[in-house]
């Protein structure tokens, strides 16, 4: 199996890069939040609202599983989705995972605006960056083989990342 997963905080680009890397490679593309909100008819927002996170969680590691199945895929996960450890096994039996790590700073600009992001919609939204980011951290670093540096602009982290996996 030998999807490419792209992990790493919210706003770090994973998307970005993830669709300029499947059109160099010549590979589908997937974004796992696209993929959930077309299976389930909800926005990742209504999810939430209804569900809660937990649910939202659920039906993560069950889009983990399917998309592990397929193969050539590159895959944007969500922020969240390899903080879990299962969905870092089943997504690990697929492919090879990959850790884009952006600075706190570069994320709280990238992130000001969002209006789409639900654990985001905060008052101390910069905090809540800090304190998610200090937590996750060493699970990106652990999920992952391959880091790479995400503070440049989407086409230099692709070659980046091309230059590594090749
Ligand atoms: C989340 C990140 C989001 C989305 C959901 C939860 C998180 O994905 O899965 O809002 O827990 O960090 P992006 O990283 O693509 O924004």
């Amino acid at each position: 199996m030998n999807n490419i997963i792209l992990c790493g905080f919210m706003g770090c680009g994973k998307s970005s890069v993830g669709r300029k890397l499947s059109q160099r490679c010549g590979r589908e593309f997937v974004d796992m939040d696209r993929y959930i909100e077309e299976k389930t008819g909800m926005t990742v927002a209504e999810i939430f609202e209804q569900k809660g996170e937990e649910g939202f969680r659920e039906i993560e590691t069950e889009a983990c599983k399917e998309l592990s199945e397929k193969e050539n895929l590159i895959i944007a996960a969500g922020g969240g989705t390899l903080t879990f450890e299962r969905n870092v096994e089943i997504l690990r039996q697929g492919g090879k995972i990959i850790f884009i790590d952006v600075s706190y700073e570069n994320l709280c600009e990238r992130l000001s605006h969002d209006t789409r992001r639900p654990l985001l919609q905060v008052e101390n939204r910069n905090e809540v960056i800090r304190q998610l980011l200090d937590k996750r951290l060493p699970l990106y670093k652990k999920a992952a083989s391959v880091y790479v540096n995400g503070n440049f602009n989407s086409t230099v982290v692709v070659n980046n990342i091309l230059t590594i996996i090749r």
